[in-house]
């Protein structure tokens, strides 16, 4: 009997099109930029390796014909032509600045499956009804530049732009200096304003944690993001002669830390039995930091999440009146710089990337993201949706951050039958 050769559905044909070598050799491509010799990465944001990393990106925009545009946080987009350009566009995609020890595929995943996706588009020769764009969102990281998720924040209006670009480096560098030679790189990046009415957004990225690799599946539809809170403490003392002053004439701002953040981490395990919440002292500074004078300020930085915001608020809350409690004879400044509540994903991006998993027949699960992610803001502006990959032993923030090719390249597949989907909606 003559079989007619049924043409696959173009949803189809774009996954198919996913190209497994190229997306791994892009990956290795961006990470010889800022690569670190212990084999991770280290490209702050604004840096001289974020710019060689945007031009790395603009080149192959430039010979795919996508087109380049640049905002003024310095968040890029490349962006494929729709069949109808005044459409609502779909966005894709994540951030390319890493932690000083950051890995490989933190991010620059997100970018890659994009960029990968408009490849196998291309190579399929399917046009969509709306552009799809892939974004690089300035500084997600904030650890040069602090807080952070600067560009998506600024992007969906939940910090002012203003607010960002007088934050300085350890070095004094400000936003507002170190943006335009981030710019610069992309000369052919027409500029436009900020924030813009999207369709949808959805983002890939490694899972950062255990889950997937523990439970042997292959793709993690993520069904939200945990609640963040960021604080600083500083601690003024007094410097003194480590030979001469008394220790009762002290006011050292040293011990006074340490005093804090031991009564902190007593507190939060008392009250967190279960393991649940995320608490992190990252950052440490002192001044003025040598050997026989008693420290006159310390300076430390406090990174709360709970899957609860009422746990979190309340946890958050009671930090200040630990620390005034152990101050001794210091003054104490509690500053909260920054606040993200849990969000859920839902809605027609959600949907689209589970019907996408299903489709292909990955082995999933869905599961909470215990990272941040620039979703989180796009959430907030329209549906959005995130793919997880699994990570070696769900390391990450570390430079032995490792992922497989066959993985990144299903949540590339699963990617670009979401977005093929939500683009043709
Ligand atoms: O801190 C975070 O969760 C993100 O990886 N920057
Ligand atoms: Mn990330
Ligand atoms: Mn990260």
């Amino acid at each position: 009997m003559l079989t007619v050769d049924r043409p696959r559905p173009s949803d189809q044909v774009v996954a198919a099109a996913v190209d497994e070598p190229r997306l791994w050799s892009m990956h290795m491509d961006l990470a010889a930029i800022g690569a670190t010799a212990a084999g991770g990465v280290c490209r702050l944001a604004l840096s001289a390796e974020d710019a060689s990393a945007r031009s790395l990106l603009a080149s192959w925009a430039g010979q795919a014909g996508w087109r380049l545009s640049v905002d003024p946080i310095g968040n890029l987009f490349i962006r494929r032509e729709g069949a109808e350009p005044s459409l609502e566009p779909v966005v894709t995609g994540s951030h390319i600045d890493t932690q000083p020890t950051g890995g490989r595929f933190d991010g620059a995943y997100g970018v890659l499956a994009g960029i990968e996706v408009l490849r196998a588009l291309d190579d399929a020769h399917v046009t969509t009804r709306r552009a799809i764009e892939v974004a690089v969102w300035t500084n997600e990281e904030g650890c040069r530049f602090s807080p952070g998720m600067m560009g998506s924040e600024a992007f969906a209006a939940l910090r002012p732009l203003e607010k960002m670009l007088e934050v300085t480096d350890a070095a004094g560098v400000s936003v507002s200096q170190a943006l335009p030679h981030v710019i610069a790189a992309t000369p052919n990046a027409s500029r436009r304003a900020l924030g813009f009415p999207l369709h949808a957004y959805v983002e890939a990225h490694i899972e950062q944690g255990p889950e997937l690799e523990r439970a042997g599946r292959t793709i993690g539809v993520v069904t939200g993001i945990q609640g963040t809170c960021r604080l600083r403490v500083e601690v003024t003392g007094e410097e003194a002669h480590a030979g001469t002053t008394r220790r009762s004439q002290r006011r050292d701002a040293l011990l006074a830390a340490i005093r804090m953040v031991h009564a902190i981490e007593q507190h939060v395990e008392a009250a967190d039995p279960g393991d649940d919440v995320r608490l992190t002292f990252g950052m440490l500074k002192l001044r003025p930091n040598v050997p026989s004078v008693v420290a006159s300020w310390a300076y430390f930085s406090i990174d709360l999440r709970h899957s609860s915001d009422e746990v979190m608020l309340r946890l958050a809350g009671e930090i200040e009146g630990i620390c005034r409690k152990h101050a001794g004879g210091c003054e104490v400044q509690v500053t909260e710089i920054q606040r993200a509540l849990a969000t859920r994903f839902k809605g027609a991006a959600f949907d689209a990337v589970l019907a996408a998993t299903r489709s292909l027949g990955y082995p999933y699960m869905e599961l909470p993201s215990g990272a941040g992610h620039d979703a989180r803001q796009m959430a907030c502006v329209c549906p959005s949706a995130m793919v997880f990959v699994p990570c070696a032993g769900g390391i990450s923030h570390n430079e032995a951050e490792s992922a497989t090719s066959t993985d990144l390249a299903a949540g590339t597949r699963v990617l670009a039958r979401a977005l093929y989907e939500l683009a043709n909606s």
